[in-house]
């Protein structure tokens, strides 16, 4: 138990990595502990892109980088905010060694026919997919490797559909960037008493 609160405690998101590629044996842990997680009904309806091509990665980021650039000029943003954000979000992309894309279907979830119990369902296959991506996050820190969560692809899952020719069914939920740590991080966390409430 100590161990687990140990690996839980020490896990931050990473963000810069050293350029060195995964091996094949490293990233098919990272799918085995994504694919040992609880999900409703047992239905996994997790889904993962693994992207390790520099020519996907390139694709993927400009894709993703036309989107969020007319996104932020349909806000009016600044010329150099939109231009810094773009390329930061370029170079994320394009610098891990490895990419996770984490998506959902709902293939094999349960359908109903009043929009409560369908956005329920919907909610239990996110909820599914998020502990996922926890455990892939888990694994990584547990085998001495960086990953950090990026939401962009939730803002734009046609462009990545598209990008990475995806089946219409998979919806893009995050992407899990990965690599060997290149940077320290700490963060806080609130206290368990400004958290939680005892009945
Ligand atoms: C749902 C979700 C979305 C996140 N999106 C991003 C993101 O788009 N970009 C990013 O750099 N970090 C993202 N993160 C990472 C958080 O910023 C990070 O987990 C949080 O600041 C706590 O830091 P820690 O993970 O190092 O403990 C996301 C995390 C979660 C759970």
């Amino acid at each position: 138990m100590t161990n687990i609160l140990a690996l839980i405690k020490s896990r931050r998101s990473i963000r810069r990595y050293h350029p060195t590629p995964l091996s094949p044996d490293q990233i098919a842990l990272l799918l085995e502990a994504g694919r040992w997680s609880p999900s409703a009904h047992n239905r996994q309806p997790w889904r993962w892109v693994v992207i390790q091509s520099h020519t996907a990665k390139v694709g993927l980021a400009n894709a993703m980088g036309a989107r969020l650039r007319a996104d932020l000029m349909a806000d009016n943003a600044p010329t150099e905010v939109i231009e810094a954000d773009v390329n930061r979000s370029y170079d994320r992309i394009t610098k891990a060694p490895l990419l996770l894309l984490l998506c959902l279907t709902m293939a094999d979830m349960d359908t109903y026919p009043d929009p409560k119990r369908a956005q329920n369902e919907y909610l239990m296959a996110v909820q599914s997919c998020a502990m996922a991506g926890q455990n892939v996050l888990l694994m990584a820190h547990s085998m001495g490797l960086g990953a950090c969560w990026m939401c962009a692809p939730l803002f734009c899952p046609d462009v990545v559909m598209g990008a990475l020719d995806l089946p219409a069914d998979w919806q893009a939920q995050a992407l899990i960037t990965v690599g060997i740590p290149a940077e320290e991080k700490t963060k806080p966390r609130k206290s368990i008493e400004d958290l939680t409430l005892y009945r």
